[in-house]
């Protein structure tokens, strides 16, 4: 039997660790392959950054999910502490008394094997397989493998693999700056991002596909234009345009739910419900659609406001909620009576548009004989009482 061990932090794991598993797999005609992430690896520091162990567990899962022969172990993240893979071997080595080990790794880790932990005795243990980029590394390898050779009586293999061009370092900058996707698994990003792991924000494209998806196709061009809308009124209130962008994006996630699929995410995200917000379908998404943009999509926290207002506003509002209030009022494909006015004085005063667009909106419901929200009533008290005291 020929098992493989991959180990790494895989802080996060890309599409590069798993060319590089599936090359050796290949290579090496592996019956069974071992991805194992490392607790603490002993040769290096973790960056600040780096994502908890169960995180890594979860996102190295997805990543080698489905391919054959090949498990994901947490043996060394149960165990804690620097992973010394001597250990990691002992163990494996036990579960599998007769098998042939292979010892996935790069270059740079090959040409520092000899001062591992216990180094003579893991190198009996196991066959190295190095990674080569091309002729110079493997120049390097074939160098050093003639000397364990001489030392050890073991033979290196050299595995040729052409390298996706990308390391975990750059890959978190990347993610911070809203890239990276084309480097991970669908399943990964998608967790990177719900738990924001590096910083991470998410790509507009990514965004714009996941809610859409999410969203009757009619209401699309309402998204579209609320996104365009919300970015140009940040842009002339001081308001950060990338979170306006986030927040219209994904303020109407839920609006096609039933009511009862909404209550069932007010029951999963422990959402109270008032009478009123009970008697309207409308109010509720409003609510649902912020916890979900946070559960999935990691929203922070003034994005996650201005989701949850933007039917009802509320007392003493954000920049950025008024912005995505009036946004959603006034975006392009809108059109009712006095919308022009409205859109003119969004431009004028933030304040003032807020107040007329809270007004329109109560005299609207009331023209359907229903209640107005109590919080658009003491939003509109509020920005009034504001502007008598300026
Ligand atoms: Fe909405
Ligand atoms: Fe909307």
């Amino acid at each position: 039997m020929r098992i493989g061990i991959f180990g790494g932090t895989f802080n996060p794991p890309h599409v590069g660790h798993r060319a590089a598993a599936e090359t050796a797999a290949r290579a090496l005609r592996l019956d069974r392959l071992f991805v194992i992430p490392a607790a603490i690896p002993p040769h290096k520091a973790l960056p600040e950054n780096t994502a908890q162990p169960a995180d890594r567990l979860v996102m190295t899962k997805a990543a080698f999910s489905g391919m054959e022969r090949t498990e994901v172990l947490d043996i060394e993240l149960k165990r804690g502490g620097s992973s010394y893979t001597v250990d990691t071997v002992d163990e494996l080595r036990s579960a599998y008394p007769d098998a042939e080990i292979f010892l996935l790794m790069g270059t740079d880790m090959f040409v520092t094997l000899k001062n591992w932990r216990e180094a003579d005795r893991l190198i009996g243990m196991v066959t190295p397989a190095v990674f080569s980029r091309g002729e110079n590394d493997d120049a390097e390898i074939a160098e050093y493998a003639a000397e364990l050779r001489k030392s050890h009586g073991v033979s290196a293999r050299i595995v040729r693999n052409d390298v996706i061009e990308i390391s975990s370092t750059e890959l978190r900058s990347e993610l911070a700056d809203r890239g990276g996707i084309e480097y991970l698994d669908g399943v990964v990003y998608s967790y990177i991002i719900s738990h924001r792991l590096y910083g991470s924000r998410p790509d507009f494209r990514w965004l714009r596909e996941q809610a859409y998806s999410m969203l009757k196709p009619k209401r699309v061009a309402h998204v579209r234009g609320c996104e365009k809308e919300a970015v140009r009124l940040a842009a002339r209130w001081g308001a950060d345009e990338d979170n306006a962008r986030e927040a219209a994006i994904l303020h109407d996630i839920t609006k096609k739910l039933t009511m009862d699929e909404q209550l069932r995410l007010c029951e999963k995200y422990g959402i109270i419900n008032d009478n009123v917000e009970l008697a309207n379908l409308k109010l509720l998404h409003a609510k649902t659609g912020a916890a979900v943009a946070r559960d999935m999509f990691g929203v922070p926290d003034e994005v996650y406001d201005a989701i949850r207002w933007h039917t009802t506003g509320r007392a003493g509002m954000a920049l950025l909620e008024k912005v995505v209030y009036l946004a959603d009022y006034i975006e392009p494909t809108r059109d009712f009576e006095g919308l022009d006015a409205l859109r003119r004085l969004c431009y004028e005063s933030i304040d003032d548009a807020m107040i007329l667009g809270l007004r329109m909106s109560v005299d609207d419901i009331k023209s359907y004989g229903e209640e107005p929200h109590k919080r658009t009533l003491e939003a509109m008290e509020y920005l009034l009482r504001a502007k008598e005291g300026s």
